[in-house]
């Protein structure tokens, strides 16, 4: 290597990698008509795609990855396709809890788990004990989770302290209210992937969203594996983050 070479690498920076991923996973519908089968043969499909976008993130030191499995309005769809998704669910927890423990993942479900049946309810929380020690990533299941309830709940609880007399309203704050959602405590989201092609937010973390960097793919859910998902990594290395400032300040700064 030449001394100018040598220079050029100890100048050069690692492209930044996000601390906390969200993803919506869209597409297991349409990628299983496509193929003339049932819906649900695509959210089955879909199941593979989460452990190879797990193992992705664990290789670049992702410390969150959050993915929305199961949104508020969801109960909307069919009857029978909301039992098959609750089904997946609790067969998936039973068959990759193994996998989250050997690779020293976290569970967590966030959102209003007392609307599920019992039995996935006890494999929730079965699945969260058992994986409450490991330290290398957390996994965080979106499950009947809206952004707006969140932040309705965050509200409420607030509200409760202070009718409580436990807080003056006036102390009431950005970072109070975000203590008050569930992702308290967290990185707030720094890429935000939703695969299916459509451009919406659908009601996922909105509070937490403010600044996240948005990446947006037509690929369906079930065939978004971990070139994709390394794709999507290099997209956001390549970004500058403002919040606000101007680029030059940016590049002063870091
Ligand atoms: C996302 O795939 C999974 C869930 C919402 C549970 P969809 O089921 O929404 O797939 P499309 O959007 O109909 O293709
Ligand atoms: C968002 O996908 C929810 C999940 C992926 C769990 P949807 O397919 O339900 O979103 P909309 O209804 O098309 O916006
Ligand atoms: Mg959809």
């Amino acid at each position: 290597m030449t001394d100018d070479a040598d220079t050029e690498n100890a100048g050069a920076r690692a492209a930044p990698v996000p601390r906390h991923v969200a993803i919506i996973m869209d597409g297991n519908g349409r990628w299983a008509e496509k193929r003339g089968q049932a819906r649900h043969a695509g959210h089955r499909a879909g199941v593979n795609s989460v452990r190879s976008t797990i193992e992705v993130c664990i290789e670049h030191g992702v410390e969150v990855l959050t993915i929305f499995a199961f949104s508020s309005e969801n109960w909307r769809r069919p009857k029978t396709e909301i039992n098959l998704l609750m089904e997946l669910f609790l067969t998936a927890l039973q068959r990759e809890v193994r996998r989250l423990q050997s690779n020293d993942i976290r569970l967590r479900v966030i959102g209003d788990i007392a609307a599920f049946p019992e039995k996935l309810q006890k494999r929730i929380r079965a699945s969260e004990e058992a994986t409450a020690g490991n330290r290398r990533m957390l996994l965080q299941v979106a499950a009947n989770y809206g952004g707006r309830w969140d932040i309705t709940q965050a509200a409420r609880s607030l509200a409760a302290a202070a009718a409580r007399g436990e807080l003056d309203p006036a102390d009431i704050d950005e970072a109070m209210l975000a203590n008050a959602t569930l992702l308290a405590g967290q990185p707030d989201p720094d890429l935000f992937i939703r695969t299916g092609g459509d451009q919406r937010i659908s009601n996922f973390l909105l509070w937490h969203c403010a600044y996240t960097e948005l990446y947006f793919t037509p690929v369906l859910w079930p065939d978004f594996d971990a070139a994709e998902m390394k794709r999507a990594l290099l997209s956001f290395g390549g970004r500058q983050r403002r919040f606000g400032r101007t680029g030059a300040q940016v590049e002063l700064e870091d």
